[in-house]
C-alpha cells in the first residue's frame, strides 16, 4: 500500500479543472511514490464548489481557505486563485506545515513574493510554482540539447507569446484587467511564462528594456453597461541581456489577431538552434551544423526515449496541454518524497517577478534597467 497524500486545491476556475485533472491522470501512468487523494477542493460559492467537487471528482467541498489550511489532514495545499490571494494563502498554509503548490506569477509584486519564499524558507517547506511549460516534452528535450552543448554558445532567445482575446473592446472587465487582483496584465500572465522558459533554457536575465501598452483602457463591468479603468497592460515587450552574453527579446500581447496560444521560442547557438511552439507543441524544430544535408528538422516528441511521453501512449500519439500539468504534478510528487524543492520553486518566482518588475520600472523610465 502506498502512502497517501492528501491535496487541498483553492480555486476552481481554469487552473482548478487543469490542476484536477492532473491530480486525477498522473497514477493513472506513472508509478508514483504516493497516492495522490484529492480530498478538499475550496471556493467561495458554495453552489459552484459543490458542484466543482463532483465535476472534477474531489471528496469535499469547503468555503474558507483560512480554515483549510489548517486542517491537520491536509498534506498539499495547491493555489489555483487569482494572483491577489497567493500571497495570504501561501503564507498561511507555510506556517501551517503544509507542501505549497502556487499557481503563477507565483504574486502580485516583487515584495509579496518575497514575503512568500521567506515563508516557506523559515517553516523548511516544499514549494514549487506552476510554470508548467518546462515540462512540454517537447520543452524538456530542447533543454537537454541545450544541456549536452549540441547547439553551442547561445547566442540569441526570441519569446513570443501571443494571444487575441481582448482585441473586442466590449469583452467585460474581469479580475485578470484589474491591478489589484491580477498585479498587471499580459506581463505576468503570459509574459511571465517566456521569462521562465527563457531562464530554463538560457540562463539569468541581468539587465531589460520594456515597453507596457494598454489599447482599451476601461471596458465594461461584467453583466453592466457601466465601464470601469483597465490599469493593466495589453501587451509587454522587452529586450533583455543574460548573464552568459546571449541576448534576446521577449514579446506578450493578448491583442495580436488571430492568435489563440502561441507560445513560441526560438534559440539560436553558435552550433545550432531550437525552435517550439505550443500549438504545435508534439513536434521540436531543430537545426544542427551536419554537413551538406544539415537543415531544420521538425522531430516528432513522442516516442519512448523522449522525456514523460513513454508513460502514455505509443509513438505518433499525441499528448496535449493537460499533460503539462500532469508531468508537472508527477515531478512534485517525487521531490516530497525526496525531500527536496522541486524546480521551479519560490526562488524561480522570485527571481521572475525580478525581471517583471524591471519590466515595469523600465517602462515608466524608458531606460535600460538592472534585473
Ligand atoms: N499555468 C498556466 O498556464 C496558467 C493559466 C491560466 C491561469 N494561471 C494562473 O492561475 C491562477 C488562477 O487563474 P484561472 O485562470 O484559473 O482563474 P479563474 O478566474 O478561471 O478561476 C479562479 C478561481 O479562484 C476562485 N477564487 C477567487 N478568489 C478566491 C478566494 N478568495 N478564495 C477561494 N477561491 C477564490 C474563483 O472562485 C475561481 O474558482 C492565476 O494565478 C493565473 O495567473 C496559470
Amino acid at each position: 500500500m502506498k502512502r497517501k497524500l492528501n491535496v487541498a486545491m483553492i480555486g476552481h476556475g481554469f487552473m482548478g479543472k487543469a490542476h484536477s485533472n492532473a491530480w486525477r491522470q498522473v497514477g493513472h501512468f506513472f508509478d508514483l511514490p504516493f497516492e495522490p487523494v484529492m480530498k478538499v477542493i475550496c471556493g467561495r460559492n458554495p453552489e459552484g464548489v459543490k458542484e466543482a467537487a463532483r465535476a472534477f471528482g474531489w471528496d469535499e467541498y469547503v468555503t474558507s481557505w483560512e480554515q483549510l489550511v489548517r486542517r491537520k489532514d491536509i498534506d498539499v495545499i495547491d493555489i489555483c486563485s487569482p494572483g491577489d490571494t497567493h500571497l495570504p494563502i501561501a503564507v498561511a498554509a507555510a506556517e501551517a506545515g503544509k507542501v505549497v503548490f502556487c499557481e503563477k506569477p507565483l504574486a502580485n509584486t516583487l515584495a509579496e513574493s518575497e514575503q512568500m519564499l521567506d515563508a516557506v524558507r523559515s517553516n523548511s517547506i516544499i514549494n514549487m510554482v506552476c510554470y508548467n511549460y518546462r515540462r512540454a516534452p517537447a520543452v524538456a528535450l530542447a533543454k537537454q540539447i541545450i544541456t549536452e552543448g549540441r547547439i553551442g554558445d547561445i547566442c540569441h532567445y526570441r519569446g513570443t507569446y501571443l494571444q487575441d482575446w481582448l482585441v473586442d473592446p466590449g469583452l467585460p472587465r474581469s479580475w485578470r484587467l484589474e491591478k489589484a487582483r491580477a498585479g498587471s496584465g499580459a506581463l505576468g500572465d503570459i509574459v511571465s511564462h517566456s521569462v521562465d522558459l527563457a531562464r530554463h533554457l538560457v540562463g539569468e536575465i541581468t539587465e531589460v528594456t520594456g515597453l507596457l501598452k494598454t489599447f482599451v483602457t476601461e471596458r465594461p463591468l461584467p453583466g453592466t453597461s457601466t465601464n470601469a479603468p483597465v490599469d493593466v497592460d495589453d501587451a509587454a515587450l522587452c529586450l533583455v541581456r543574460f548573464e552568459s552574453g546571449a541576448v534576446g527579446s521577449i514579446e506578450g500581447t493578448r491583442f495580436a489577431s488571430g492568435r489563440k496560444n502561441y507560445n513560441r521560442f526560438e534559440i539560436n547557438g553558435s552550433k545550432g538552434s531550437v525552435v517550439f511552439d505550443l500549438e504545435r507543441m508534439n513536434e521540436l524544430e531543430i537545426y544542427v551544423e551536419e554537413g551538406p544535408e544539415s537543415g531544420f528538422k521538425t522531430v516528432l516528441v513522442t516516442d519512448a526515449k523522449h522525456p514523460y511521453v513513454g508513460s502514455w501512449w505509443p509513438p505518433g500519439h499525441i499528448i496535449g496541454y493537460e499533460h503539462t500539468f500532469t508531468h508537472t504534478v508527477l515531478d512534485l510528487l517525487k521531490a516530497i518524497d525526496e525531500q527536496r524543492d522541486p524546480t521551479p520553486n519560490f526562488e524561480d518566482g522570485v527571481r521572475n517577478q525580478r525581471v517583471l518588475d524591471a519590466v515595469e520600472r523600465s517602462s515608466s523610465s524608458r531606460e535600460w534597467v538592472t534585473v
